[in-house]
C-alpha cells in the first residue's frame, strides 16, 4: 500500500489558508501555489536519484553527489496542475515535463481527456503527478492509469487539498503510489466540490471565474 503524507508544516498550512480565502487575487494565488510547491517539493524530493560527478573546487579535485535531474519528470494535470510546475522546476531545473489534459464534466464529475504529451522512457523515470485538488479522485486515477499504460512505474502524486473520499479511492486503486497532501479537508458537497476547499482551482489560478 502506498503512503499518504499530510503536511503539517506551519508555512505550508499558512499559505494554503491564504489560498482558500475568496479575496486572494489571481496573482497572489499563483505566487502562493509556487511557494507551496517548493515547500512540499523539498520534502517530496528526499529520495531523488543522485549521481557522482567529479568537479574541481578552488583547492582540489573532488567527487561529489549531484541530482540525476534528467530522470525526473513532472506531470501536471491541466489546467490547475500547471500552478505547481514553476515551483517544482525551481528545485529540479533539469526535470522533464509531461502534460495531461483532463477536464471534469460538470454534470457527471467524470474526467475527459483532451491532451497528452509525455517525455519518452517513462518506465525509467521518477514521476511527480501534480494537481492542486483531489476531490472524487477521478482525474488523478485516470491520469495515473494513463501514465502506467505508457510504461510509468515510479509515480508519486502531489496535491494541495484532498477530500477523504478521493484520497481513499486513489490509494485503493493505485496501491503503489505515495500521495503528498498539504491539507485533508472534510468532505465533498453535492457538486463534488471540496468542503471547505478553495473553490475551482483552475479558475482561481487563471482568473476565469464566472
Ligand atoms: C479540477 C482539479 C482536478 C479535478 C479534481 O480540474 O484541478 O484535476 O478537478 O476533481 P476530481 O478529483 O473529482 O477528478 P477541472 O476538471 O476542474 O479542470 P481545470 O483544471 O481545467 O479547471
Ligand atoms: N476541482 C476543483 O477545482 N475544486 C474542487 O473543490 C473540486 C474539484
Amino acid at each position: 500500500m502506498g503512503k499518504a503524507y499530510i503536511f503539517d508544516h506551519p508555512l505550508i498550512q499558512h499559505k494554503v489558508s491564504l489560498m482558500r480565502m475568496k479575496e486572494t487575487t489571481t496573482k497572489e494565488f499563483r505566487e502562493l501555489a509556487t511557494e507551496v510547491a517548493m515547500l512540499m517539493g523539498f520534502e517530496m524530493t528526499r529520495d531523488l536519484p543522485m549521481k557522482e560527478v567529479e568537479i574541481e573546487t578552488p583547492i582540489c579535485k573532488a567527487k561529489v553527489n549531484m541530482l540525476d535531474g534528467e530522470d525526473i519528470t513532472i506531470i501536471p494535470i491541466l489546467r490547475a496542475g500547471l500552478g505547481f510546475v514553476d515551483g517544482m522546476l525551481a528545485l529540479v531545473p533539469n526535470a522533464k515535463v509531461g502534460h495531461i489534459g483532463l477536464e471534469r464534466d460538470e454534470e457527471t464529475s467524470l474526467p475527459r481527456e483532451y491532451y497528452c504529451k509525455m517525455p519518452k522512457d517513462l518506465d525509467k523515470r521518477k514521476i511527480f503527478v501534480v494537481d492542486p485538488m483531489l476531490a472524487t479522485g477521478g482525474s488523478a486515477i485516470a491520469a495515473i492509469d494513463f501514465i502506467k499504460e505508457r510504461g510509468g512505474k515510479d509515480i508519486v502524486f502531489m496535491c494541495l487539498i484532498a477530500a477523504p473520499e478521493g484520497l481513499t479511492r486513489l490509494m485503493n486503486l493505485h496501491k503503489d503510489v505515495d500521495v503528498y497532501v498539504a491539507a485533508l479537508d472534510d468532505r465533498l458537497n453535492e457538486k463534488n466540490y471540496i468542503i471547505p476547499g478553495l473553490g475551482d482551482a483552475g479558475d482561481r489560478l487563471f482568473g476565469t471565474m464566472k
